[in-house]
């Protein structure tokens, strides 16, 4: 049985059980803020559980895909070190509630388990919860298992709980004995293989929850109005005992995703490696990421997606750990689409936002992540002795520097047999946070609502820069240092009220102005920000440069004109975006936020799917023809309902007052708007969109500049296609050909040399294997190999192996990648020589670090000086 079809199994089951076959729930339940992320199939139960909703069939089963990244169940760290630890996983489950409970659920399984699937009966083992007398006696009746078979444990095995709070109850799981060879825990002091042993010998297969209370934020077991049944399996744990493979990734589920990485990095699965971890790891996370970005989650700095970055950045540097230099992970993603799209048809239908989301990441990646290696290196190198962690500060520079998450510096160091200072780095992280937020109160004085009732007292803020960028008026308030004032001096941060001003307060996305304030006496203040607490009080925030600046003097205001102008422009285009957008992708195209600012203006609107470039071009070129036709943009207040009426697009979420502004470009776009605009669209020059991505499920983003800050971007990409074509030595228009040959003709030149290797190889090895010296049984080899890539060598030392029988290979030698080791133990040497151990003594000498299993390890550094000694050592210790 191949996974898929263990699957529909199970379901089948239970459909002949009267059991309704249901749809997974999502990844991410948005409704539910005691969970980041589905982590078991009763999720989506929760509230039938405890009473608040009516269950629509008694009894339900379904396969639910599950994330076990945060929270109680959080089993990350374990990922990729054994073969059955996951992410992601596939849960099969079957509910009753209020219906069916123990008996039958325990009968059920056992039949499914034994009967349907012919799984071993004499391998199979119970556990139950300590007090849970009557599920002992349950298993012993139906499945015949004696009493050293059904187990009693405690809360930590045999009690199941959901998160900190939530439905929970006594459980019962199914345990098989894969055999002694299974443990990977041997010669491991104090391990015994047995049922919660901890090794990959005994496995859990399935649990049988019996909910029957509900937990509280206090932390008090409440009883539920009716105790129902919750259970769970691990499709990708049965499915590879039903197909007789090793271990969870050598099943049909996940093998096709592993091999996809192996394609793509040339490294071969199963050889007990380093090699092995990273494979497991990208197929794993690979298939985590998937399903989160096609259940709309985007990566970001917080949060969940702060939880989806993590995975994408840990498998970014896995791939680069099995020599993946270029961005593939997300080739590996679009394996799990193909893959696992037909039972998961948001995965093929995510298919394009999926590959570029994580393209894109792993690009933006890149270019730290080499960087922050090369540190992490240099700090592990430089640990002395015993000491085996590294410093919270370190770490945590990794992660202010470098983008490397906690977890994932964890994990790199943890390969070389350290950990990390988990404590140190949250107080780093906590200096950090403390450090910004005095930076931010000192510019300016704190909270500008303060000034709110002064403001009002004298009749708030008169705007009147919509055109001037002049004005007087008087102080009306000031806080100094987030104090009420009547004057402040030279140095002080301030927030002044005036009666009247030229300046912007930030509102309905476009930003603040700055510019400055000057008193007749003498005073100067320089704003760098402007705010709008509330819709009649506009707050200048900034710092006195010099004098005194007093409340009731009047004072003469001036914006900086020219930032406001590029404000002004990047405003009224997005208006023309607005309408752009609507005309070409539908109406149902609506504003989901914006930011305008002087370099630049972004979008936020409803779409379902990203809109293709060929769509963005058209959007463009409206956008731009609308400019050239140079429209008069006019403002007009007027009724909320008499706007709306004459079709102004109003922003959802927005408060508008009874009175409104309305601003019309010619009869293409009417917007009610509070911002600054421009006289005619002629004034925009030209708009140029920068791209369009995925900011929140159905929610997409234009990034866009126009005027001068355009035209810097067009001239920033014309200066870098000169650079190119300068390098390549053709002109601008020939680049791209030149690029494509090159290439093409660097592929042919690698596939040269991987011959050239291989013909250098065979011309070696007669003499190689005439070089063997004897010690004991075995014949020795320590030779020069030059001019020979890594895969080639491995395949020499393989030949010469086979030529000599019982023997001890190494093979050390330059060539255009830098320095690779070989080291070889045909099996029977394997107690006396390890080829691991070898290698860790010898590549040092050439700068580099490595390892391997007993009979086979390869490894390489940088300093091929080092060859002639690192032989020499390989003649002294192999003796
Ligand atoms: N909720 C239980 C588990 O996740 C059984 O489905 O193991």
């Amino acid at each position: 049985m191949r996974g898929a079809e263990v699957r529909e199994s199970f379901l089948d089951f239970f459909r002949t059980k009267g059991h309704e076959v249901v749809p997974s729930a999502p990844v991410i339940l948005s409704d539910d803020p005691t969970l980041m992320f589905t982590n078991a199939g009763m999720v989506q139960f929760k509230d039938v559980f405890l009473g608040n909703a009516e269950a629509a069939h008694p009894r339900v089963a379904n396969s639910q895909k599950c994330l076990r990244i945060s929270g109680k169940h959080n089993d990350l760290e374990e990922v990729g070190r054994d073969s059955y630890h996951h992410t992601m996983f596939e849960m099969l489950g079957n509910w009753s509630f209020g219906d069916y409970y123990k008996a039958e659920a325990i009968e059920w399984a056992w039949e499914l388990l034994t009967g349907v699937w012919g799984l071993p009966a004499d391998r199979l083992f119970a556990s139950v919860y300590r007090s849970d007398g009557e599920s002992e006696k349950l298993w012993r009746k139906i499945s015949g298992m004696d009493a050293a078979r059904v187990l009693r444990f405690d809360e930590k095995d045999n009690f199941w709980e959901m998160g900190a709070t939530g439905p929970c109850g006594p459980c019962s799981e199914v345990h098989i004995d894969r055999g002694e060879q299974a443990c990977d825990r041997q010669g491991i002091k104090g391990h015994r293989c047995e049922v919660n042993g901890g090794c990959a010998r005994f496995i859990e297969l399935w649990n049988l929850v019996f909910i029957q209370h509900n937990r509280d934020a206090a932390g008090q077991l409440h009883d539920l109005p009716s105790k129902h049944v919750d259970t769970g399996m691990g499709l990708e744990r049965v499915a590879a005992l039903l197909e007789k493979v090793e271990g969870n990734y050598d099943g049909s589920l996940l093998r096709g995703i592993i091999g996809e990485a192996e394609r793509l990095s040339g490294r071969s699965y199963g050889d007990g490696d380093d090699a092995d971890v990273s494979l497991r790891v990208l197929a794993d996370h690979g298939r985590a990421v998937s399903f989160m970005i096609a259940d709309g989650l985007a990566p970001s700095n917080e949060g969940r997606g702060y939880v989806l970055r993590r995975l994408l950045r840990r498998a970014a540097r896995h791939a680069k750990n099995i020599g993946l230099e270029e961005p593939a992970f997300h080739k590996v993603c679009g394996r799990v689409v193909e893959d696992m799209g037909g039972a998961y048809q948001e995965l093929a239908d995510g298919r394009d936002l999926i590959v570029s989301t994580v393209k894109d990441e792993e690009e933006r990646f890149a270019e730290t992540l080499d960087r922050g290696l090369i540190q992490l290196d240099e700090a592990v190198a430089s640990i002395a002795g015993d000491e085996k962690v590294l410093s919270g500060d370190i770490a945590f520079r990794l992660y202010d520097t470098y983008g490397f998450p906690l977890d994932m510096t964890a994990d790199i160091l943890r390969s070389h047999g350290m950990s990390v200072d988990r404590d140190g780095f949250e107080r780093a992280l906590e200096e950090q946070r403390s450090r910004a937020r005095e930076a931010r109160e000192s510019d300016g004085s704190g909270d500008p609502s303060i000034l709110l009732p002064q403001a009002r007292e004298r009749g708030g803020t008169a705007f009147a820069g919509q055109f001037a960028t002049e004005a007087e008026g008087e102080v009306i308030a000031i806080t100094a240092d987030g104090r009420l004032v009547e004057s402040a001096g030279a140095g002080e941060s301030v927030d002044i009220v005036v009666s009247s001003t030229p300046f912007y307060g930030e509102s309905g996305g476009q930003v603040g102005d700055s510019g400055r304030m000057g008193s007749a006496a003498g005073a100067t203040v320089e704003i760098s920000d402007t705010q709008r607490p509330a819709p009649d009080v506009i707050v200048h925030r900034g710092r006195v440069a010099a004098g005194e600046i007093k409340t009731g003097e009047t004072v003469t205001l001036a914006i900086d004109d020219e930032r406001r102008q590029a404000i002004r422009l990047n405003h009224s285009a997005t208006h023309l975006l607005h309408a752009a957008l609507r005309r070409q992708l539908g109406e149902r195209v609506s504003q989901a936020g914006s930011l305008v600012d002087a370099d630049r203006f972004r979008f936020d609107f409803t779409h379902d799917g990203a809109v293709s470039d060929e769509k963005l071009a058209d959007i463009e070129s409206e956008v731009n023809e609308v400019i050239r036709s140079n429209l008069e943009v006019g403002c007009e207040e007027m009724a909320y309902d008499e706007a709306i009426a004459a079709g102004a697009l109003a922003f959802f979420g927005e408060k508008y007052g009874d009175t409104v502004r309305v601003v019309r470009m010619g009869d293409y776009s009417v917007e009610l708007c509070g911002g600054t605009h421009v006289r005619r669209t002629g004034d925009i020059g030209i708009v140029e969109l920068a791209g369009e991505s995925a900011v929140a499920a159905g929610t997409r983003r234009v990034e866009a500049r126009s005027g001068g800050g355009a035209l810097a971007a067009v001239r920033e990409r014309d200066r870098l296609l000169a650079e190119v074509a300068g390098l390549l030595g053709s002109a601008q228009g020939q680049a791209p050909e030149r690029v494509a040959k090159l290439v093409e003709r660097i592929a042919r030149l690698e596939r040269d040399a991987e011959q050239a290797s291989q013909a250098r190889s065979g011309d070696m090895l007669g003499e190689l294997v005439a070089s063997a010296r004897a010690v004991g049984e075995a014949k020795v080899v320590v030779g020069r190999a030059d001019g020979i890539e890594a895969k080639a060598m491995r395949a020499l030392s393989d030949s010469i192996r086979e030529q000599l029988g019982s023997s001890v290979v190494v093979l050390a030698g330059q060539h255009e990648a830098g320095v690779s080791v070989v080291v070889a133990v045909t099996k029977d040497q394997t107690g006396r020589f390890k080829a691991g151990d070898i290698l860790g003594e010898l590549v040092p000498l050439v700068g580099g670090r490595g390892g391997g299993k007993a009979d086979f390890a390869q490894g390489g550094g940088k300093d091929a000086s080092g060859i002639a000694a690192l032989m020499e050592k390989a003649d002294a210790i192999i003796v």
